[in-house]
């Protein structure tokens, strides 16, 4: 038998929802396909985890999203044209985007039966190694690639290793939630974690956003999970199985993560990364500022909207 790796070198990545918060959008366009100001969210989410030291990407699809893994190909008579025409620049940024050969993988998920299920598909592509996993939806900034800061814990503590984030005692219902036994304000260890719990029964507000650093043995649990919470079979409850014999951290990563899977979270993460960019920050802030200024004047006080382009002070920006 071959020594087995325990280096973190694969990441599956659950592409098969359904996407249904952004219908019509998503009648036939992926959901990980809609861009953040000009890169879609997988491209995102595959260079973060090139640059946290990942080596293969295992994408789980579901119908009409065969276009995910089209994307990491050559579009041969665009690059072409744009060499013909000496237009260098967006040649640069559509080769730049390119993964080397065989990193990329792909396999389906027949039905949504749930993230756990869609984790599962990926199991003879994980075999017996740990494994990372990322959900598209969650964009993260940071100086530091979120899976990288997660390897890093892991490879301190083993086990499981997921990123968390504090949310709104309100907001617990929407999250896998942590029961933590200790914590020292970064990494918590936690001695279970409990799936969209309402806020009342909620064991913290610790929640857990999706980015994972996974044993093996969750995938050996997933074999026999059944369906939880909303009738899916859930990732968590797997996690929630080993935890007799695996050490579980949640860590609070540096960064900030946007919710794309939500309409206002997508909007804002066009918002920071457009305003992030030198070549947009200035005119998109004068829009902005414009755009505010007209939703925060008092009703009854209409102003023809040139004047309000031309002459409202600073409000929010
Ligand atoms: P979401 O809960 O965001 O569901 O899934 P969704 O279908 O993508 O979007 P909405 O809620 O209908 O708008 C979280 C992640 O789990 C994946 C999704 O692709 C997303 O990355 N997932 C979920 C699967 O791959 N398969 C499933 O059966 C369920």
């Amino acid at each position: 038998m071959p020594p087995v790796t325990r280096r973190v070198r694969k990441a599956v990545f659950p592409v098969a929802g359904l996407g249904t918060r952004f219908l019509p959008a998503t009648k036939l366009v992926a959901k990980e396909m809609l861009p953040v100001v000009d890169k879609p969210l997988i491209q995102y989410a595959v260079e973060e985890a090139f640059a946290a030291g990942i080596e293969y990407c295992m994408f789980v699809t579901g119908r009409g999203k065969a276009v995910l893994v089209d994307h990491f190909d050559h579009a041969p008579e665009l690059e072409a044209l744009l060499r013909e025409r000496d237009k260098q620049e967006p040649l640069a940024e559509l080769m730049g985007g390119m993964p080397k050969a065989g990193t990329i993988l792909a396999t389906r998920q027949q039905a949504p039966l749930g993230l756990g299920h869609a984790v599962r598909c990926a199991r003879a592509f994980t075999d017996d190694e740990p494994f990372a996993v990322i959900l598209p939806d969650d964009l993260i900034m940071s100086d530091r690639p979120c899976l990288a800061q997660l390897i890093e814990v892991w490879e301190a503590r083993g086990g499981n290793v997921v990123a968390v984030e504090e949310v709104a005692p309100a907001r617990t219902a929407s999250y896998g939630i942590l029961d933590v036994a200790a914590d020292d304000g970064r990494v918590a260890r936690a001695r279970g974690l409990v799936e969209k719990p309402k806020p009342e029964v909620a064991p913290s507000t610790l929640a857990i956003i999706g980015r994972y650093v996974l044993d093996p043995q969750v995938m050996q649990a997933l074999e026999t999970t059944v369906p939880g919470t909303g009738g899916e079979i859930q990732l968590t409850d797997a996690i929630n199985a080993t935890l007799d014999s695996q050490p579980f951290h949640g860590l609070r990563f540096d960064g900030t993560r946007f919710d794309c899977g939500d309409k206002v979270g997508f909007i804002e993460a066009n918002l920071a990364f457009a305003l992030a960019r030198p070549d947009l920050r200035d005119r998109l802030a004068g829009a902005l500022r414009r755009t505010l200024a007209d939703v925060d004047r008092p009703e009854g006080h209409d102003t023809p909207q040139e004047t309000v382009r031309t002459a409202t002070p600073l409000k929010v920006l």
